[in-house]
């Protein structure tokens, strides 16, 4: 209606005002000597920036709009509960590319993203340190700083540009799939494959037609719900090894065109892995 179509608006414009915000504490803290510990595996860090950028984001927007739901990656850390209901909900990724961050590699992301009735309706994403700003609302295209994006439309694997992440989990079970999909796609042959370090910003890339193809196993909802807006409104397919894209598997393949995603699909090797919203069953007992 007329009426949630303002309200998403509104939603939108105070998204974009606290990214940019957050972005300008991820490029305050950089700077400072960060206190860095680890959390599933010694390839897993968490820093006090990106927890204290996460409280910020959330609590504003809490004040903002406090029937709202949030999902964020370091207070689900905390224990609190990963769940997509029918109400808004706010999914944020606080510091992609904490390990970027930690090395001041620069490559880091401030991620929010907003669903109504499980649909995604907008997404933000901020580049700290380029100062980038990408945007996106269902059905009125995507944005780089105020400029109208367009995937790539090449068809033609061999001449595509593939990005991946490898995720912290390196037990040698999951390192051996890994490198077995890096070689599919090596020897396919296609131009060339990168790591960048954050996989809101390789599914920013998708939306800029600067990389033809994004697929990782092992990423999280917020990870993926602003960037997904953002590319299907610049004219691509975010799609699930499985199928339809359903943001609480931990997969995701992002693609200019069908054509290269169909090819995608056809090389991954398919791995499961536990849901972001496992625990709803036993919440909801
Ligand atoms: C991580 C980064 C990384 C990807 C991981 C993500 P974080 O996010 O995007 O590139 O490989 O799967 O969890 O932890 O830096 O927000
Ligand atoms: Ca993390
Ligand atoms: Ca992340
Ligand atoms: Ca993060």
């Amino acid at each position: 209606s007329m009426e949630s179509d303002k309200c998403w608006q509104e939603c939108m414009d105070v998204a974009v005002q606290i990214a940019r915000r957050a972005g300008q504490m991820v490029r305050e803290a950089v700077k400072q000597e960060k206190r860095v510990s680890t959390k599933s595996t010694p390839a897993d860090l968490v820093t006090e920036a990106d927890r204290q950028v996460e409280e910020v984001i959330i609590s504003t927007l809490r004040e903002r709009f406090p029937s709202h739901r949030f999902i964020g990656e370091e207070s689900s850390a905390a224990g609190e509960k990963c769940i997509l209901t029918d109400s808004p909900t706010w999914i944020i990724d606080p510091i992609d590319g904490t390990c970027n961050f930690v090395h001041s590699f620069p490559m880091v992301a401030v991620s929010i993203g907003f669903a109504v009735r499980k649909e995604l309706e907008f997404g933000v994403i901020y580049h700290c340190f380029e100062e980038t700003l990408y945007t996106a609302r269902k059905g009125h295209g995507a944005f780089c700083n105020g400029l109208r994006l367009q995937v790539s439309k090449e068809k033609d694997v061999s001449k595509a540009l593939i990005l991946t992440e490898i995720g912290a989990k390196r037990d040698p079970k999951t390192l051996k799939i890994f490198s077995g999909n890096i070689e599919k796609f090596l020897s396919a042959p296609t131009h060339g494959l990168r790591i960048i370090g954050s996989s809101t910003l390789s599914l920013c890339y998708i939306a800029t037609g600067a990389a033809n193809a994004y697929y990782q196993y092992g990423l999280h909802c917020w990870d993926i719900a602003a960037a997904a807006v953002i590319i299907r409104e610049a004219g691509g397919v975010v799609i699930d090894t499985s199928g339809p894209l359903d943001l609480m598997s931990r997969r995701v393949i992002a693609a200019g065109t069908q054509e290269i995603a169909s090819f995608i699909v056809q090389q991954l090797e398919p791995i499961s892995y536990e849901r972001d919203d496992h625990d709803v069953g036993a919440q909801s007992l």
